[in-house]
């Protein structure tokens, strides 16, 4: 049985992944910001051994003290971050509050967590893995993400310009990048485009918006496999979308 350490676990992507580890005899913990809601989403007799840390993300200067408490007895194989905050917003609606709020759940949260391995102050095993969630908006043009965009861009050029550190730590990354998958975070554009949702996702990615679960799969896929020579490797999920 592996250990996994996952943020965003609670809906989408980062629940899928959790049920699948779960599926195969794995156990995680959990950084949530609602613990009540998660006990109701992961009921013990389902989910035995899950465990929850509650942070606000987007609140994260206490983060490292409170994740290193909350975990300070747990041993993990590897780290999956899914947490992610998504806002439609024109550039003139683009305040430096909602930026920074965008840029601490998507961007600070993963390098800070990430930097608790490196340090040891959360423990971790040899090999580790860790998963980021990313998004094709990271290199395409997102007029009304701009912000979310550039969390995503930031967090790219982070974990590329670590591979080194990363390599000499005996850690080995993975990036996803998917195009649009049908979670809760497209309701914004579900409603802003309301009957046309559905045409104007196929003229961005003929295939469609992908399961969640596709996503999970090429997550617990790469926390499986056995140590390969990538430091970081990063998948495109492009559902057919033509950059
Ligand atoms: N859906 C897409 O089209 C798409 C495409 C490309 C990339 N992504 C990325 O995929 C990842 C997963 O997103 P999703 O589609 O699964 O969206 P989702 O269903 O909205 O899930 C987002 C998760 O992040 C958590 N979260 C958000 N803000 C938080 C905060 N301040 N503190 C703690 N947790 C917070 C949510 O917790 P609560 O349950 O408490 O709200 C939830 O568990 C994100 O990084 C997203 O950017 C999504």
């Amino acid at each position: 049985m592996k250990h996994y350490l996952l943020t965003g676990g609670t809906s989408g992507i980062g629940l899928a992944a959790v049920n699948l580890l779960y599926s195969k005899g794995n156990c995680a913990s959990l950084v949530v910001r609602d613990t009540e809601r998660a006990k109701t989403v992961f009921p013990k007799d389902k989910f035995p051994e899950i465990r929850f840390a509650t942070a606000d993300l987007s609140q994260s200067n206490n983060l490292e003290s409170e994740l290193s408490a909350a975990f300070a007895e747990e041993v993990f194989d590897g780290l999956v971050c899914c947490a992610g905050t998504f806002r439609l917003c024109s550039l003139r609606k683009c305040t430096q509050d909602l930026m920074q709020e965008i840029m601490a759940v998507n961007f600070f949260s993963p390098i800070q967590i990430l930097r608790l391995f490196a340090a040891k102050k959360l423990q971790r095993r040899n090999p580790f893995k860790a998963v980021f969630i990313s998004s094709d908006l990271s290199f395409r043009e997102a007029p009304a993400n701009s912000p979310y965009a550039a969390s995503k861009a930031a967090l790219e050029a982070c974990l590329r310009s670590l591979q080194k550190d990363l390599n000499s730590l005996g850690m080995e990354a993975l990036i996803i990048r998917p195009a649009s998958v049908d979670t809760r975070m497209m309701d914004a554009d579900r409603l802003a485009r309301g009957a046309d949702f559905d045409q104007w996702i196929k003229s961005r990615q003929p295939m469609g918006l992908i399961p969640p679960k596709e996503v999970a799969s090429e997550i617990i896929s790469f926390l499986e496999a056995p140590p390969g020579r990538h430091c970081i490797r990063v998948l495109d999920i492009n559902a057919g979308a033509i950059i």
